[in-house]
This record gives structure tokens, C-alpha cells and sequence, in this order.
């Protein structure tokens, strides 16, 4: 027990590792962009740097988190579930974020933010970014995990090489072995599964917020619209709905295949690959539909999907 804790001391002085890398967050963003209806567009446009896109800027919140000047932001990347994987997996804001400074709160921090007029030019593009790559974040099984330190203190290989069950080890063979390491390509696959392929049939319960462990009649109660206009018109700081749904849905995925590696096993070169990269996809392509969603609902004044 002691030797547990110790090692919890000395790896939270590590700066924590990301799980998306900087690929992912750009495929995230570069699926949203394709999906922003007009007036969400002409925002992203003006608000963001001249050459600058959704995809380019996700990473950005990863760039910045390990200086000083941006410290405060690094709890906001996460919420540390202390639920107990495999056997059990759940997400409770009181129990979980009860300091109100997790990417929950975030979401709905830069989501009132990235309208309020009454910021300067420069925070309403903070806002943009940070929300460009939360949306990513908490799409990821290990931003919304506590056990073992969200994998960064569980020790495998990849590829022969050290690495931990954070690293995107797993996205970087991917992209090398079958996209020539362009994020761009790979996106626009994931974009027109979303359009034509295996995910179109799926997309509308994407942005409903339905959860599978829940009953219908509360279903139907919220989707992203409704989700955002209630918050906006509260003016609270409460988390929203949806982003708790999406936060579920990924910690679920701890339970049923990202604690199922064998400890010191090749997760790169094994069947554990096999298994994850259709579901690092599949992550990567809602949390682009819905960021997209997101900015429409706010712009647009709906999904626009
Ligand atoms: C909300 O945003 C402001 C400005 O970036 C930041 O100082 C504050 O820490 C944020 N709070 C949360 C919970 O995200
Ligand atoms: C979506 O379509 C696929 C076939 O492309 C099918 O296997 C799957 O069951 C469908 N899912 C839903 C939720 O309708
Ligand atoms: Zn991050």
C-alpha cells in the first residue's frame, strides 16, 4: 500500500502524458471543421490566427499546459473517475470533480466564454481552443479515469519501445502503417464513414446525449441544443448534460477493452492493436461530429447536422 502511494507522490510531479497526442486532437479538429454550418464557420475563421483551423489549433491546450503561465490549466484536461476498472466504471461530478476544476466545469466554462461579448478578442480565442480540445479530451477512456493515474503510471511497450497505456503510440502506427502519416487523409476517412460508411447510422444519437444506462423518457429530454440553450440562459457553472454522457460513454470503455492489456505486453504488436484502433477511431470521429455540433448550436443556433 505504501509503495502505491509513494509511487503516486513522485509520478504526480511527472507532468501528465497525452493520450490523444498531438494527432489526434488534429484529426478531432479537422472533422469538425468539415461539419461547421455558417455561421460557426465565419466565427472559427475570424476568431482564429490567419492560417489557422480547428485542426491546427487542438493541440495547442497540450503545448501550453507544462508552462507556468498556464499551470492553472492543467487539471482541466481530466476528471480523475475513482471508480475501479474493469469491475466497475462510472462518472459522478460530486464525487469525481468536487473542486469544480475538471474538464466537466471547463466545458462549460469555455462554452459561455466563447460567446460572451463583454471578453477581449484574445479570450474569446482562448475559449475557441480550449473548447477545440476538450471536446477532444474527454473522449478519450483515460481523461476520464483515476486508476493507476489515467494509465500514465502502467508500464507496457509499443512497437519494442517503453511507453505507457496513455501514449499515442498506438494512433502513430496507425497513421504510418496505412494513412503515410498524414492526419489530414485519416480524418477525411473518418469523415466519410460519418457521411456514407459504418458511422452515418450512428451520428444522430452522437448529439442526442442518450446514454445506454439510462431510461428513455429522460432520453428524450436533451440533446446538444437543448443542453446549451439551457445553460446559457441559467448563466450557471453547473456542467452540462452532454459532456457528462460523453464522459460516461468513454470511462465505460475502461471496463470493456482499455484495462484488458497484459501488463509488460506489446500493446502496439498484439491483438490489443487490433482492438483498439477501431475504437480510438470511432472516439475520434464523435467527438469531431460533436464538436462541430457544439459551435453550431452556438452560432447557428442549432446542430445544423
Ligand atoms: C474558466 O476560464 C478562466 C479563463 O481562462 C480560467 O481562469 C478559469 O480557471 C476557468 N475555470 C474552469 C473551471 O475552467
Ligand atoms: C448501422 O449500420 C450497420 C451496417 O452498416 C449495422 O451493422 C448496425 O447494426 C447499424 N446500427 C444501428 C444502431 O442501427
Ligand atoms: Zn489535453
Amino acid at each position: 500500500m505504501w509503495c502505491a502511494t509513494l509511487t503516486a507522490v513522485f509520478v504526480s510531479l511527472l507532468p501528465k502524458v497525452h493520450g490523444w497526442g498531438a494527432s489526434g486532437h488534429e484529426a478531432v479538429g479537422a472533422i469538425a471543421q468539415q461539419f461547421l454550418a455558417s455561421e460557426a464557420s465565419s466565427f472559427v475563421a475570424s476568431t482564429l490566427d490567419s492560417g489557422e483551423t480547428l485542426s491546427s489549433a487542438a493541440p495547442w491546450a497540450d503545448d501550453v499546459r507544462s508552462e507556468s503561465a498556464f499551470a492553472w490549466s492543467a487539471p482541466l484536461h481530466f476528471v480523475d473517475a475513482e471508480d475501479d476498472p474493469p469491475s466497475s466504471c462510472s462518472v459522478s461530478e460530486s464525487r469525481d470533480c468536487s473542486d469544480g476544476e475538471c474538464i466537466l466545469t471547463a466545458i462549460a466554462n469555455y462554452t459561455s466564454r466563447v460567446v460572451d461579448d463583454s471578453l477581449s478578442h484574445e479570450q474569446i480565442y482562448e475559449a475557441l481552443k480550449f473548447l477545440d480540445h476538450f471536446i477532444g479530451d474527454i473522449g478519450q477512456p483515460l481523461h476520464v479515469e483515476a486508476f493507476e493515474l489515467g494509465g500514465n503510471d502502467i508500464k507496457a511497450k509499443c512497437g519494442g519501445s517503453s511507453t505507457n497505456l496513455q501514449d499515442s503510440g498506438l494512433i502513430n502506427k496507425r497513421l504510418k502503417a496505412d494513412f503515410g502519416s498524414s492526419v489530414a487523409t485519416w480524418a477525411n476517412t473518418l469523415v466519410t464513414r460519418i457521411k456514407s460508411g459504418e458511422y452515418a447510422n450512428l451520428t444522430s444519437d452522437w448529439i442526442s446525449c442518450s446514454s445506454t444506462t439510462e431510461q428513455v423518457s429522460r432520453r428524450e429530454l436533451r440533446n446538444v441544443e437543448t443542453d446549451i440553450k439551457g445553460h446559457l440562459a441559467s448563466r450557471s457553472t453547473t456542467p452540462l448534460e452532454c459532456p457528462h454522457i460523453w464522459a460516461v460513454e468513454a470511462n465505460e470503455l475502461n471496463c470493456e477493452f482499455v484495462f484488458t492489456y497484459t501488463q509488460f505486453s506489446d500493446l502496439c504488436s498484439t491483438s490489443y492493436y487490433d482492438g483498439a484502433i477501431p475504437l480510438i477511431e470511432l472516439q475520434l470521429a464523435k467527438q469531431g461530429f460533436r464538436l462541430a455540433a457544439w459551435l453550431n448550436v452556438l452560432f447557428d443556433g442549432s446542430p445544423n447536422l
